[in-house]
């Protein structure tokens, strides 16, 4: 009920009262590839160079409509990551677009794998209902699991999980997956560990496993960013305001976190704060400790 009147006041209205406009001027906006480059301490030679596509929050519905899922399609297949991870919120409040938004993920592809997780705006109508089609259609959607792939004589752990609310119940998934992924203690540590998660509060017990990266969406990066010099971090946006990770990358102790800000919208404006899909490369750190952690980071637009 909360979600609905959510729509109606933040989708529908905006919609309507400007007959489409703001919706045509959203589905219009450009969808950048953002390229970042992240610098992981322990990351062994022959994964130098992995690169993984990230996209998340599509929120396919009214307002970004299933007729933009091709130049989605063509912005990832442009980034060639070896891997792609699609951090939830697929649809935005109706399952109808549900048969467009499978079809379309049937043709993400990858060598490393395609890998998924639900965020809260996939489950407001009928959770079962899309984890269910989800699964049926052969995607795999991660709810609180973990899969080791081998690639170049390395093992890396790709772990999902499901969307709950609460930082507790978020904890709670993240360690008991993690855990499950290493069975005993004495378990070798992988060369390469991700975690996928919709919100990025995921990032805390993430750090506790040491998870080398964790991939998030949720904050839509704030949607609108005031420009620099507006506090003395730089920028303020919305999502600053209520997370403490609303976009792009962050890093404590050797763990990243990259939340991107998405695709789709729940309002149609984006302010400083361009829809993207994200391209990150993974990099061997070289031997001087003090360049540890170090990113760089470049944009193109589609
Ligand atoms: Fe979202």
């Amino acid at each position: 009920m909360r979600a609905t009147l959510r729509h109606v006041a933040f989708t529908s209205a905006p919609l309507w009262l400007s007959r489409g406009s703001f919706g045509r001027a959203h589905n219009n906006r450009p969808l950048c590839l953002a390229r970042h480059t992240i610098t992981l301490p322990n990351l062994p030679q022959a994964l130098d160079g992995l690169t993984i596509t990230h996209l998340s929050d599509l929120h396919i519905g009214r307002l970004t409509t299933a007729a933009q899922l091709p130049r989605i399609l063509e912005v990832v297949a442009s980034a060639k990551g070896d891997m792609i991870a699609v951090t939830g919120d697929f649809i935005d409040l109706s399952l109808k677009v549900l048969d467009d938004v499978i079809a379309a993920m049937h043709k993400l592809s990858a060598p490393l794998g395609v890998y998924m997780v639900p965020g809260n705006h996939d489950y407001l109508v009928d959770p079962h209902g899309f984890v269910d089609r989800f699964r049926a259609a052969g995607l795999r959607l991660m709810l609180n699991e973990a899969e080791i792939v081998e690639h170049a004589g390395c093992r890396m752990c790709i772990a999902g999980v499901d969307f709950v609310h609460g930082k507790r119940g978020l904890s709670r998934v993240v360690h008991d997956t993690l855990r499950a992924a290493r069975p005993t203690p004495s378990t070798p540590r992988f060369d390469l560990s991700l975690l996928l998660a919709h919100h990025p509060d995921a990032f805390d017990p993430a750090c506790r496993h040491r998870v080398d990266l964790t991939l998030s969406g949720h904050t839509h990066g704030g949607q609108f960013i005031l420009g620099n010099g507006v506090t003395r971090k730089g920028s303020l946006g919305l999502a600053s305001l209520t997370s403490r990770y609303p976009r792009g990358l962050y890093r404590r102790d050797n763990s990243y976190l990259y939340v991107t800000t998405g695709i789709g919208a729940w309002f149609p404006l984006r302010v400083n704060c361009p829809a993207e899909v994200a391209l990150l490369t993974l990099r061997r750190a070289p031997a001087h400790p003090h360049r540890h952690g170090h990113v760089h980071h470049s944009h193109t637009q589609a």
